[in-house]
């Protein structure tokens, strides 16, 4: 496969976005400090511009410290929109911390104090106000400390009750300041929380059916959550996809079983990667691509552009894999000799009318158990063009 170099260049129309975090992560861990200095995020904007992202995202503290006087907020987030705007960058997602406050360590929106629970919800008002005034697409709910560790200090239903609440009042806000923001969940199976409510991307498409709008709320997947609950990601993105919900999407990598790692994109799991960009390209997904990962704690300063280049051009190596593997003709006829066409065609288009037949054709069972379905083929195909071997 002849790679063109130019395919391989980000630009603002593949809508790459990486949170003022995930650039600015410092190299803090439980056992050490940081390694790297703060980043101003007036430098992350011009950086991530110059290496052809499209945009940002932010939670409300990432630009304006907790605390910060009224002046000096309106002062930080003036200098943030100018060179937003200077650069034509684009804010993909907004969140707000409810994560790093003391006071949320029993949780924000499902804090078993209802005081914390009334200024989690405050805070998130104050800071959708924020991701309005910076033209967000979207605003992202991470239940960061929306869990527990003991099962008996929470009764699981008040606790999505409490969730299911501070989102609807959420939502009703949005609409009466006429914003223009759609929500997405974040899923997550733990970390920081010893278990998380809302863990997997299955749990949050059925919690956004019982929200009072739900039309206004889709989920945001994250490579290294389902990953980390031993789930195949790009399956939980191809329902997301099924369901219309697929408003965000959080792209790293990680090792299943290990902590959450958030390494650069493509970084492990090359194949499962290349089945999600697939997966995405093929859909059509239009929303932002966002890199929520952070560089090597074995990084400087510098090392964190490595990182960020690295993050899209493994994207976009995949997306070309991707379509050269579909224009492959022996891939076309492994599809074809795996019946994958067939997966998309109605098992019953006259409806009842067949019954008859279709218990006529129950006793087909043990013809049909004689033939194969050619997976071996077809997977190897996919291990020999990641390779490069075709
Ligand atoms: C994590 C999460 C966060 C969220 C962010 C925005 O594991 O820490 O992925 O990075 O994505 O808080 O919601
Ligand atoms: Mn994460
Ligand atoms: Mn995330």
């Amino acid at each position: 496969m002849a790679t063109d170099s130019d395919a391989l260049t980000p630009r603002p129309e593949h809508r790459f976005t990486f949170g003022l975090w995930t650039v600015g992560n410092p190299g803090r861990d439980p056992f050490g400090d940081p390694v790297r200095a703060p980043v101003d995020p007036v430098d992350s904007v011009h950086r991530l511009a110059d290496l052809g992202a499209w945009g940002l995202s932010l939670h409300d503290d990432d630009l304006v410290p907790y605390g910060t006087p009224a002046a000096e907020h309106e002062r930080i987030v003036a200098r943030f929109d100018a060179a937003l705007q200077e650069r034509s960058m684009g804010i993909g997602m907004a969140t707000t911390n409810l994560f790093g406050h003391p006071a949320f360590k029993d949780g924000a929106f499902t804090s078993n104090d209802r005081a914390v629970r009334r200024a989690a919800i405050g805070k998130a008002m104050k800071s959708i106000d924020l991701a309005a005034r910076l033209r967000a697409e979207n605003y992202i709910f991470w239940g960061g400390r929306e869990g527990t560790e003991v099962g008996a200090a929470k009764d699981p239903r008040d606790a999505l009750e409490r969730y299911r609440e501070a989102i609807n009042i959420l939502a009703d806000y949005v609409v009466e300041q006429d914003y223009n923001l759609r929500f997405a969940i974040e899923p997550k199976p733990n970390e920081p929380r010893g278990d998380l409510w809302l863990p997997t991307v299955g749990h949050a498409l059925h919690f956004i059916t019982t929200l009072d709008r739900p039309d206004m709320c889709g989920v945001n997947p994250e490579v290294a959550h389902e990953t980390m609950a031993g789930l195949a990601f790009h399956q939980g993105v191809g329902q997301a996809l099924w369901a219309g919900k697929l408003f965000h999407i959080d792209l790293n990598a990680q090792r299943i079983g290990r902590y959450d790692q958030d390494f650069r994109f493509g970084a492990e799991d090359l194949k499962e990667a290349f089945m999600l960009v697939r997966l995405l390209e093929r859909a059509g997904y239009d929303g932002p691509r966002h890199f929520d990962a952070h560089a090597y704690r074995t990084e400087d300063a510098d090392g964190v552009w490595d990182f960020a280049r690295g993050c899209m051009r493994t994207y976009l190596a995949l997306a070309e894999k991707a379509k050269h593997f579909d224009a492959l003709p022996e891939v076309q006829e492994a599809l074809a000799a795996a019946s994958v066409p067939e997966l998309a065609e109605p098992s019953v288009p006259g409806g009842l009318a067949e019954a008859e037949a279709l218990k006529a054709e129950s006793t087909t069972l043990d013809a049909l158990a004689q033939r194969g379905y050619f997976n071996e083929r077809l997977d190897q195909l996919v291990v020999d063009v990641l390779m490069g071997l075709r």
